[in-house]
């Protein structure tokens, strides 16, 4: 039996489409069945006959942060995990609650994984939890990861989810990790990567020239399962078909919809007045804010990164970029 957590969102969703149809018995978890509707959706992107391969999927309410919800889910001869859940936030307010669901909620999942002696553990990283370039080179996996009080919440808690993995491959688990760069995907059009493809077509205006590495969520999916049925363990793998700028990105989104392209350049002056000026708005509204002193900083930076390690391990081709955001583009107007 094969546990997907995380099931209920993007890499989740495609990862158990893609299971499904290798004919897999599969329990997923949610929280709300309202998510597992979002699900169901992304696997009407796929195929028009998608609600019998839904219907494989043995759904179970559970909470990574709740130990007494996961332990009835091990007791289903779990031989395989995938850990995709997570909370992906750049809010400074959301830091403690990632800490309990991204560090605490692995180590719970892993505990339950080294004591059922599960064969295989992949779980989803990020490139954010990859060490900075040296002199300017690309980052490959080697680059050591160190908090100079510079790491924003998110990426301390991935990398801190991670050393809870790695502790579950020095008690004997074998494991495989992930580090995808922004994934590009059908379906959650109104959250993380999803937004850009909602905002370019509501005539969103602003760019930025930072660069970073990009992917397909049919990438990230099809290499973790590759991974996971290989002999390759204790290993971690960039995931990044192109190193690109949000500049690229967003206007080829823009020609895909044909829409007007962004006109205005956001300059690091811009961003930081902007995310001070939202951080008082959300004090007022309460609401979440649009951008962060983080995500602020993060739009400018220019990060490349070398993914060769997961090219030559399993012989692994990535989609070009422009391909994968064709494809979502024309999933989002359906
Ligand atoms: N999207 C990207 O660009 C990107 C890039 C690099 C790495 N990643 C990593 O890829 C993984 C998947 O990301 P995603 O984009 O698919 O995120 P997502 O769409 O936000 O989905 C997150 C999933 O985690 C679940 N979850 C959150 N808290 C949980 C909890 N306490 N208990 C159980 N489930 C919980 C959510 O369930 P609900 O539906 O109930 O909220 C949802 O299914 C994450 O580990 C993320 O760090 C993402």
């Amino acid at each position: 039996m094969i546990l997907v957590t995380g099931g209920t969102g993007l890499v989740g969703s495609h990862l158990l489409y893609h299971l499904t149809i290798e004919n897999n018995d599969i329990i997923a978890i949610y929280r709300t069945q309202e998510k597992i509707e979002k699900t169901k959706k992304v696997f009407s992107y796929y195929t028009e006959e998608f609600q019998e391969l839904f219907n494989k999927i043995k759904w179970i309410k559970a909470d990574i942060t709740e130990i007494p919800s996961l332990k009835p889910i091990f007791e289903h001869n779990i031989s395989t995990v995938y850990h995709c859940a997570a909370l992906v936030s750049f809010a400074p307010k959301d830091y403690f609650k990632m800490r309990h669901v991204n560090i605490e909620g692995t180590a719970n999942v892993i505990n339950f994984a080294i004591e059922k002696k599960v064969n295989k553990f992949c779980f989803v990283s990020s490139i954010a939890a990859i060490g900075d370039s040296v002199n300017g080179e690309f980052i490959n996996e080697e680059n050591e990861w160190v908090d100079n009080g510079d790491k924003h919440g998110y990426a301390i808690t991935k990398y801190g989810a991670e050393m809870e993995v790695w502790r579950g491959s020095q008690e004997g688990m074998d494991v495989v990790i992930v580090n995808p760069g922004v994934i590009l995907g059908s379906g959650f059009f109104d959250e993380g990567s999803g937004k850009m493809f909602n905002q370019v077509y509501n005539g969103f205006k602003f760019y930025t020239e930072g660069i970073t590495g990009f992917v397909s969520v049919k990438d990230v999916v099809s290499s973790m399962i590759s991974l996971t049925k290989s002999n390759i363990k204790n290993e971690r793998f960039i995931l990044v078909s192109e190193n690109k700028s949000f500049k690229d990105i967003l206007f080829s989104i823009a020609e895909n919809f044909k829409v007007k392209t962004p006109s205005i350049k956001a300059t690091p002056l811009m961003t930081s007045i902007f995310w001070r000026i939202d951080w008082f708005l959300t004090l007022i509204t309460g609401k979440d804010p649009l951008m962060t002193k983080n995500s602020a900083r993060s739009s400018h930076n220019q990060e490349f990164y070398n993914p060769d390690k997961i090219r030559n391990s399993i012989n692994f081709e990535f989609e070009k970029i422009d391909k994968s955001i064709q494809d979502v583009c024309s999933d989002f107007i359906k």
